[in-house]
């Protein structure tokens, strides 16, 4: 899709600010680093969306970890509405048998796409898995998803901004906002 896009200036609404952001990354980084002294925690994130999250989280855990990166494709279907489509992109790089996986997500909307990569990494053996999304969205899921660490609980609205998209566009704004509805609808 190419978009005539305005960073700044198609956004309508910031939702959640960039020190909102930072003061709940810095809280999750504490709570992580509580729960996972003395064990073997590997990060595992999910591109492109989770980037950001997962740059400044690692950098507010204190104790050792691995990380590792997964790219997969969740929106088959419009832009902004979830096929339940996930294909494997990009694969783990080393194994995680015997690693306490957390797995690192930008946001979990109607669970499809986590619900397929727990599945998935359940069956290759880790000592344990637990989630931590940056945002969640609770009122358009489709299947249980248990969610070990939340930055933020949305109402369900379509954002973009500090890693997500729309087309493409947007990841790099350091707030999650909403954007006008001329840019959805290409008109404007
Ligand atoms: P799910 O499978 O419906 O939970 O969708 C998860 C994936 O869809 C996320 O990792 C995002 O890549 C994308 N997604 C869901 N909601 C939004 C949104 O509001 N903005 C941008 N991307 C979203």
């Amino acid at each position: 899709m190419t978009l005539q896009a305005d960073l700044l200036g198609d956004v309508a609404e910031v939702l959640v600010t960039e020190e909102a952001i930072q003061l709940r990354v810095a809280e999750l980084g504490r709570q992580v680093s509580d729960d996972y002294r003395g064990r073997n925690l590997t990060l595992v994130s999910v591109l492109k969306g989770a980037l950001p999250f997962m740059a400044d989280l690692m950098r507010s855990i204190d104790v050792p970890l691995r990380i590792d990166l997964m790219e997969v494709s969740s929106y088959g279907g419009t832009a902004t509405e979830s096929s339940g489509l996930v294909r494997i992109l990009k694969d783990l790089s080393a194994s995680i048998e015997g690693e306490d996986v957390l797995l690192v997500e930008d946001i979990i909307d109607t669970g499809l796409t986590l619900n397929y990569l727990l599945r998935y990494l359940r069956g290759k053996n880790p000592a344990s898995l637990r989630i931590c999304t940056l945002l969640d969205k609770p009122a358009r899921r489709l299947v249980e998803i248990p969610v070990d660490y939340t930055g933020f609980t949305i109402e369900d609205r379509f954002v973009v901004g500090y890693g997500l998209d729309f087309g493409e566009l947007y990841r790099n704004l350091r707030f999650v906002g909403v954007l006008r509805p001329e840019v959805y609808t290409g008109q404007g």
